[in-house]
């Protein structure tokens, strides 16, 4: 078929993809690189590389009736001395994963300053804040009884999380669970707040904003 038969009313792939921004953010060491990692290349490494600033990431998603999907992951870094200047990517974020090491409590004192610096930063069109997922890392290192289920569920419940999952990117636990739970999260407030468009999310970063609780332990 040359092109002046093609049917052009059908859209190509690319055109029906929809893009979605997701930040993730939490303390310096906590294994949100190697979580992206492991979710975009499907390896991990055990050599720490700290981040610097931002890195992006992209994993595209054939979801149900053929739905296309993209999300554009956003690895922020932990460090304390880029705090000044990471905090102006959080624009147009639909949702965000805050990650902890569940070997270091000090993390998980920091997620509420976290949640925090996202709230003030970013919500949804309808001024509702964006979904958010709790990530407790490196449950591969974690003894029994080191993870306060109890603790973890009334945690998310007052802070307004819809859920927190154990896990490892070491041993590839429960990462592509979170990502599905949030996926449908992300899915539901795009009903009613549709994302800034991708080509311009993905260069004009200082453009204008438009713009089932869970658990699971390895
Ligand atoms: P910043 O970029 O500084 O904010 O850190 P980060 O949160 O991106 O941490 P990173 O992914 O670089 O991981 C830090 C260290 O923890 C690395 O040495 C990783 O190999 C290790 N690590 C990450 N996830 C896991 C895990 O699930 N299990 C184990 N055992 N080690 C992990
Ligand atoms: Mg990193």
């Amino acid at each position: 078929m040359d092109g002046a038969d093609q049917d052009l009313s059908k859209p190509d792939d690319e055109s029906t993809e929809q893009l979605y921004k997701v930040l993730v953010i939490g303390d310096y060491g906590v294994g949100k690189t190697s979580i992206i990692r492991r979710y975009t290349e499907g390896y991990f490494s055990p050599n720490y590389k700290l981040t610097i600033g931002v890195d992006f990431a992209l994993k595209h998603i054939d979801y149900e009736d053929g739905q296309k999907i993209a999300l554009q992951l956003w690895d922020i870094a932990g460090h304390e001395r880029f705090g000044h200047m990471t905090h102006v990517y959080y624009k147009y974020a639909i949702a965000a994963i805050i990650v902890f090491d569940l070997g270091r409590p000090a993390t998980f004192e920091s997620v509420v300053k976290w949640q925090r610096d996202l709230n003030e930063k970013v919500m949804l069109a309808n001024e509702k804040p964006v979904p958010l997922i709790l990530l407790a890392n490196k449950c591969d290192l974690a003894k029994n009884g080191d993870i306060d289920r109890e603790k973890l569920d009334t945690f998310c419940g007052e802070n307004g999380f819809l859920g927190w999952f154990a896990t490892s990117a070491k041993e590839d636990k429960n990462i592509n669970d979170a990502m599905g739970f949030l996926v449908n999260a992300i899915l539901e407030v795009a009903k009613d707040n549709q994302p800034v468009a991708p080509t311009e999310q993905f260069v004009r970063l200082d453009a204008k904003a438009n713009n089932k609780k869970l658990q699971k332990c390895c």
